[in-house]
């Protein structure tokens, strides 16, 4: 059988997790994919970090992405640019695409899926959002026959982490985020999560599938967690509450001539202790989903980190090889509506 060809652009903590389990488990992959799926690139800004890499090392990331022999491409870049015109070129090119980038779905989103719909190839991302929990291939294929109302948890592993261990051993909050940052959780520029901006882009992930509609990251209220202090912490506690950094993502139905609308924020909430969320420490999210038919769902996991962001991105390099070797894709997103959206939902 012909190969599936990946070119990963960026080989950071994540690209190697993903390095590592395609070599590792190559004839599993193989088998399950129903072709074997190998790298044949890797796009790197310093090439000498990688020599264990040898031929595979490219500074060539453009010419990688548009290459004869690619068929998939894995975005572990993070940020905006250069990584919306290297997807949108892959994409052109009738490349699948999978990526990790939330801030980049979060502002352009429409524009990636319309060029994978323009090709007839896939767009993936379950990786862009709470890390190994699946979460976006349940809202974007198992629940698409329901009406999801209400999609909220932690989906920030790096606050939770921080917020955790100012709460159980009284860590400073300095001391947690270079702990944060030095396990890999924390985004390259650790103010993405502690000022909720990272939060945020997954929330406007989750409103855009949950309720079928385009919500980006300038639409969600953010508030993060630099103001919290130990104070803070102590005060919630003495009332049997804990903190946690949410995300709100919730649809009002049309009533009384006001058209149907959603709403999502982002922003630091006491929780009873007894609530389910509250025991969610560390590095881990858990997002609850409320459906018409289905009810309260609750998925719960790593939501940081290398080895779990990969598991992500290898579940959805299977699907697109899968897709690429049996001729089908993967769901399509271009035809989205646009309901109105609510910076402060229902407060
Ligand atoms: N910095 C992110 C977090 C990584 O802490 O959740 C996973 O998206």
């Amino acid at each position: 059988m012909k190969p599936i060809r990946v070119a990963m652009l960026g080989c950071g903590t994540v690209g190697r997790e993903v390095v590592r389990l395609l070599r590792e488990q190559a004839d599993e992959l193989a088998a399950r994919a129903g072709a074997p799926v190998e790298l044949a690139g890797v796009a790197v800004r310093r090439p000498h970090k990688h020599s264990d890499l040898g031929d595979l090392i490219t500074t060539d990331a453009s010419g990688l992405v548009t290459r004869d022999d690619v068929d998939v491409v894995v975005e572990v870049i993070g940020g905006i640019e250069p990584a919306r015109t290297l997807l949108l070129e892959a994409l052109k090119s009738g490349k699948s695409v999978v990526t990790a980038n939330k801030a980049l779905l979060a502002e352009d989103g429409p524009a990636l899926a319309e060029a994978a719909d323009a090709s007839g190839v896939d767009l993936y991302y379950e990786a862009a959002v709470a890390g190994a929990i699946p979460l976006l291939r349940p809202l974007r294929e198992s629940l698409v026959g329901d009406r999801i109302t209400r999609v909220a948890g932690i989906v920030n592993g790096t606050t939770n982490f921080i917020l955790s261990a100012m709460a159980a051993s009284g860590s400073s909050y300095a001391d947690a985020l270079e702990e944060a940052t030095r396990l890999g959780y924390a985004e390259a520029d650790p103010s993405a999560d502690v000022d909720g901006y990272d939060a945020a882009s997954k929330a406007a992930i989750l409103a855009s599938l949950a309720f079928h509609t385009r919500v980006n990251a300038a639409d969600v209220h953010c508030e993060g967690i630099r103001a919290v202090t130990a104070t803070d912490i102590a005060a919630a506690s003495a009332m049997g509450c804990v903190i946690k950094l949410l995300a709100i993502c919730e649809r009002t139905p049309a009533e009384d001539g006001v058209p149907e609308s959603v709403s999502a924020r982002v922003y630091p909430a006491m929780i009873p202790a007894a609530h389910p969320l509250a025991s969610v420490d560390g590095a881990y999210n858990a997002v609850f989903v409320e459906a018409d038919a289905a009810g309260q769902l609750m998925f719960y996991g790593q939501g940081a980190g290398g080895a779990p962001t990969a598991s992500a991105v290898l579940g959805d390099l299977v699907a697109v090889a899968r897709n690429r070797v049996l001729g089908g894709r993967g769901p399509r997103e271009s035809a989205y509506a646009s309901l109105p959206v609510r910076p402060m939902g229902t407060l």
